[in-house]
C-alpha cells in the first residue's frame, strides 16, 4: 500500500466534457463504476453539491482505499465499493440507489495500476505476469501464457490485441515457456516483432489482449451498459471513456442500437423485433481531448467519450400512462398534459 500511495497521482481525463456530458446538478445522484483514483468523483461531487450523492465502484481494493482517502471531505456523500462493474444492476438495487442521473465508465486502468504496483500491467516495470484487477480472481496473466494451447494464444493476442503477429509471438511463447515474468515476457515479444513497428512498444498489443482476458472486460463491459440503461431516470445520462478501438466500438453500437425504434435487419417489410428506443445520442459524434489536454496528459490521447440520454422506451410510456390513466389524482386533473407530463418526469426520478 505505501508503494501505491507514493506513484504519480492519476490525471482524469476529459474531466470538463465528463461534467457537461452527465448534466451534474446540485442534488444529482450519481453512479462512478470506474473510481480509480477518485478524480471524476470528486469533481462530480463538487458539481453536485449541494446534496448530491455518488455510489464508486472499483475491482481493485487498492483504488478503493486511495479514492477513500482522496473524498475525505465528501464522507457523508459518498458510497464506495469493490465491485466489479458487471453486478452494477444488483448493488445499486442493493442499496436502494435507483434511479439515478448519470452513470459514468471511464473504462481501462489508471496510472497507480500501470506505474508498477506489482502487479503486473506494465511492460516496463519487472513484476509477475499477475494482470487482476481483483487479486481474488482465480485467472492470472501467468496461467494464459504458460498453460493455453498455442492457436488458442494465437487467437486471443490477435482478437483482443488486435496484433498482426500473434500466431509469431504465440509460437515464440510456447518455446519460451515458463514465462515468469513482465519483462520475460516483453522481452520475449521483442524477439519476434523487432524494430518492425516504430510506433508503439512492440509488446502492448499482447499486453492489451492478457489484460482483457484476465478481466473479462468486453464481456463485463457488454454487460454493465444493458444494465446501466434501467437504472438511469428519464434524461438521466450515459456517460463512457474508452481507450481502445474495441471498447469504443462496443460503446457506439450498444448506443446507436438503444437509440433506434426497431432493430430489424435492413429491408425487413414490417417490424417483428419490437424493439423501441431506450436512449437518445447526445451527441452523435465521439468527443475527444484538445491538443493542449494531450501535451498535458499523454495518457489522454486514445481517450473517446460517448455520451446518451435516457428516454421512456414506448412499451414504458404506456405501462406508465395506464398506470396514471387509473390514478384518481391524474382523473381529478382531467388529462391535463403538463400534468400528465410533471408526473412522468416525477415516476422516473424518484421512484425505486
Ligand atoms: C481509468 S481508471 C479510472 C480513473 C478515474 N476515473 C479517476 O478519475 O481517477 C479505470 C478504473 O476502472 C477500474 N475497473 C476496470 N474494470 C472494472 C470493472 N469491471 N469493475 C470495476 N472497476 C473496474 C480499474 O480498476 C481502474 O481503477
Amino acid at each position: 500500500m505505501g508503494q501505491t500511495m507514493l506513484a504519480p497521482a492519476h490525471i482524469p481525463v476529459l474531466v470538463e466534457e465528463t461534467i457537461q456530458a452527465l448534466a451534474v446538478q446540485p442534488g444529482g445522484r450519481y453512479v462512478d463504476c470506474t473510481l480509480g483514483g477518485g478524480g471524476h468523483a470528486a469533481t462530480i461531487l463538487e458539481h453536485s453539491s449541494p446534496g448530491g450523492q455518488l455510489l464508486g465502484i472499483d475491482a481493485d481494493p487498492e483504488a478503493i482505499k486511495i479514492a477513500r482517502a482522496r473524498l475525505e471531505a465528501y464522507s457523508g456523500s459518498i458510497l464506495l465499493l469493490n465491485e466489479n462493474f458487471a453486478n452494477l444492476q444488483a448493488i445499486c438495487y442493493r442499496y436502494d440507489f435507483v434511479p439515478v442521473h448519470g452513470i459514468l465508465f471511464d473504462l481501462g486502468l489508471s496510472s497507480l495500476q500501470l506505474n508498477g504496483n506489482g502487479r503486473g500491467f506494465s511492460f516496463r516495470h519487472e513484476a509477475p505476469l499477475d494482470m487482476r484487477l481483483n487479486p481474488d480472481q482465480e485467472l492470472t496473466a501467468a496461467d494464459i501464457v504458460n498453460t493455453y494451447p498455442e492457436a488458442e494464444l494465437a487467437r486471443l493476442i490477435g482478437k483482443y490485441g488486435e496484433e498482426g503477429y500473434g500466431r509469431q509471438i504465440a509460437r515464440r511463447i510456447v518455446q519460451e515457456r515458463p514465462i515468469k515474468s513482465t519483462l520475460q515476457l516483453a522481452r520475449t515479444i521483442e524477439q519476434v516483432i523487432g524494430s518492425r513497428r516504430r510506433k508503439i512498444h512492440p509488446a502492448t498489443k499482447t499486453f492489451q489482449a492478457l489484460r482483457i482476458v484476465v478481466n473479462r472486460e468486453l464481456e463485463n463491459l457488454e454487460s454493465a451498459l444493458g444494465q446501466a440503461v434501467n437504472l438511469l431516470g428519464y434524461g438521466g445520462r450515459l456517460v463512457v471513456i474508452s481507450y481502445h478501438s474495441l471498447e469504443d466500438r462496443i460503446v457506439k453500437q450498444f448506443m446507436q442500437r438503444e437509440a433506434k425504434d426497431c432493430i430489424c435487419p435492413p429491408g425487413t417489410p414490417t417490424c417483428v423485433c419490437g424493439h423501441t428506443a431506450s436512449l437518445r445520442l447526445v451527441k452523435k459524434r465521439v468527443i475527444i481531448p484538445s491538443p493542449a489536454e494531450v501535451q498535458m496528459n499523454p495518457r489522454s490521447r486514445s481517450a473517446r467519450l460517448r455520451v446518451a440520454e435516457r428516454v421512456i422506451a414506448q412499451d414504458e410510456h404506456y405501462q406508465i400512462v395506464e398506470r396514471l390513466c387509473s390514478s384518481t389524482e391524474v382523473k381529478a386533473n382531467a388529462w391535463r398534459r403538463p400534468t400528465l407530463l410533471k408526473k412522468l418526469r416525477q415516476v422516473f426520478l424518484t421512484a425505486a
